[in-house]
């Protein structure tokens, strides 16, 4: 993590989606805030701001983080993924989401659909156990829980006849 001066702002370089993003980030920020609200991605939602909910859910370097939990600092010089990216290369999980009424809200949804990339990405056939152990970061007060188990499955048999 770079030094500060007492309050002082440091430039870091965020990689975000592939491209190189140079910003000057105060020492308190945190990455949801940087990447929602100065960054313009503003798939990364905030509902809880501690943790809680997996609403700010971004990839980096593969894996899943709350971005409400990351200083925006730490993350320079990672590698990070967020829901636009997933619906610009049109992952078949955009698709299935919608197919399966997995979604009532625009705050929980996009978490999830982060989430469940990442799964894919190192699971590509996950059964229920696994799928229902990566989301269970992931609240919907809604109860749409049965319908992401579905979204998911059938966004990776989509990739399995993609690749096949
Ligand atoms: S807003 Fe980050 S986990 Fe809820
Ligand atoms: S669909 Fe978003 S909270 Fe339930």
């Amino acid at each position: 993590m770079p030094d500060f001066e007492e309050g002082g702002a440091r430039e870091v370089t965020l990689k975000i989606n592939g491209d190189d993003f140079r910003i000057l980030v105060e020492p308190r920020e945190n990455l949801r805030e940087v990447l929602h609200d100065r960054l313009g991605f503003t798939g990364t939602k905030e509902m809880c701001d501690r943790g809680a909910c997996g609403s700010c859910t971004v990839i980096m370097d593969g894996r899943p983080v709350v971005s409400c939990m990351m200083l925006a600092v730490e993350a320079g010089g990672h590698d990070i993924e967020t829901v636009e990216d997933i619906e610009r290369k049109q992952h078949p999980l955009i698709e299935t989401y919608a197919d399966h009424n997995a979604m009532q809200c625009g705050y929980c949804t996009p978490g999830f659909v982060v989430t469940a990339k990442a799964l894919l990405d190192r699971n590509p056939d996950p059964d229920e156990e696994a799928i229902k152990s990566a989301l269970e970061g992931n609240i919907c007060r809604c109860g749409t829980y049965p319908a992401h188990i579905w979204a998911i499955q059938a966004a990776a048999n989509r990739l399995k006849t993609r690749e096949a």
